[in-house]
């Protein structure tokens, strides 16, 4: 069988004849591969045309007298298209849609110059039904393939979260085993690089003594973020103080608050208890208090925390706004959340901090905002739901 050009327009359908058509489209079909293109089967043995996304089937049976009946699948039977049979075959007088057997929401648009005789109805009742059948072929064929990426799509999840389950494990030992040793480092250089300032010791030994301390920092701060980003919480969340949350950040935040001269206000509202996990919502507002205070110049500044209640939203917010060197020069905000987006690539960052805030507030069904402050500094808006 000749292959016959697909058409872009009505007027470039062609119209096949023959008596054994309803059989020839049916062995077709029949040798139609399970994931055979519907468009591309029907193609050899009807003309098909797109208008559209919509697919329509042109289908021609010689009637008994010899003149054509022309069979039209159109996608909507509210929609029989009679101006298009019409244009393709002027002459034809007689109109009649028919729905498609177990297809719902599909009919053939049935164009003749006679009403249908009993042959002529079998005839098109026949196409009907290897239209029907290859329409449900090619669907079926579909969902197949759709149920075929879903399942390896979350056979790649599996696998995935199995990685992360293994690294967050070997993080945390891994944390484990270098936190305590790390600590002393910083902790000690601290306290030789204050001493050797007051006994006026070497600037230039100060100084090495200062990248000590920072190097270890960095590491310290990595193997945090290692561990917020690969750890499966398995904790339950439970009712909790945001409040209680945000102070004990700033009891871990000493040492930063500290080294950048920062003063905390606090301006705090009446909270009602949140449903949430401690361990994260901590790491939360250790992360923005840490960005905070980097952002600040060495005379320091203040960092303000606000807290508010919501009653109508039944939300909790908290505002950390800082006197630092501002948000860099971004078109978009939300860039700052990307994952490894950072302006401090030479002070350490990772560029994980933001992202890892907004992984956990987004887990807690809540969502945080950057913005900037006038006339200087950046502000955090954390916003987390209390009905959960
Ligand atoms: N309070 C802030 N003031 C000014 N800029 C900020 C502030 N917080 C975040 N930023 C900007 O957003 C970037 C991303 O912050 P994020 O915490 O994700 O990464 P980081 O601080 O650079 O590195 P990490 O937190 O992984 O050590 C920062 O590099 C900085 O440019
Ligand atoms: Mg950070």
């Amino acid at each position: 069988m000749s292959q016959i050009p697909k058409g872009e327009r009505l007027e470039e359908t062609v119209v096949l004849g023959g008596s054994d058509l309803p059989e020839r489209l049916l062995v077709q079909l029949a040798s139609l591969p399970p994931e055979g293109d519907v468009e591309d089967a029907l193609w050899a043995i009807v003309s098909t045309f797109a208008e559209g996304s919509e697919l329509y089937i042109g289908v021609c049976i010689p009637t008994a007298t010899g003149e054509q009946l022309v069979i039209r699948h159109a996608p909507r039977p509210s929609q029989p298209r009679v101006t298009d049979a019409a244009r393709l075959f002027p002459e034809a007088r007689y109109e009649e849609v028919m729905n498609i057997p177990f297809d719902v929401g599909s009919s053939l648009h049935i164009a003749s110059d006679d009403p249908l005789d009993a042959t002529v109805r079998r005839s098109a009742d026949q196409v009907a039904l290897a239209v029907a059948s290859t329409l449900r072929r090619s669907r079926f064929a579909d969902q197949l393939k759709r149920e075929a990426q879903e399942v390896q799509q979350l056979r790649d999840q599996a696998v995935q979260s199995d990685k992360l389950a293994g690294l967050g494990r070997m993080a945390a030992s891994i944390v484990h085993e270098l936190n305590n040793p790390l600590t002393s480092i910083v902790a000690y250089a601290d306290y030789l690089r204050r001493r050797w300032e007051q006994q006026g010791v070497d600037i230039a030994d100060r100084e090495r003594l200062g990248r000590i301390s920072e190097a270890a920092g960095r590491v310290l701060n990595f193997t945090r973020d290692l561990v917020a980003y690969s750890r499966p919480s398995s904790a339950d969340p439970s009712a909790l103080s945001v409040h209680d949350v945000i102070e004990r950040s700033l009891v871990f935040s000493e040492h930063v608050i500290a080294a950048n001269n920062v003063t905390i206000v606090r301006q705090y509202g009446e909270l009602p208890p949140i449903r949430g996990l401690h361990g994260p919502l901590t790491q939360v507002f250790v992360n923005l208090i840490t960005n905070a205070c980097q952002a600040m110049d060495p005379k320091g500044g203040k960092l303000t925390i606000e807290t508010s209640y919501d009653a109508n939203r039944k939300v909790v917010s908290v505002k950390m706004s800082d006197e630092g060197r501002g948000l860099p020069a971004v078109d978009d905000l939300d860039r700052l959340f990307d994952a490894y987006f950072t302006t401090r690539g030479d002070g350490g960052g990772n560029g994980l901090g933001l992202n890892i805030v907004q992984t956990i507030v987004a887990s807690h069904g809540g969502a945080v905002q950057a913005a900037r402050n006038e006339p200087r500094g950046a502000s955090f808006v954390i916003e987390l739901p209390t009905g959960r």
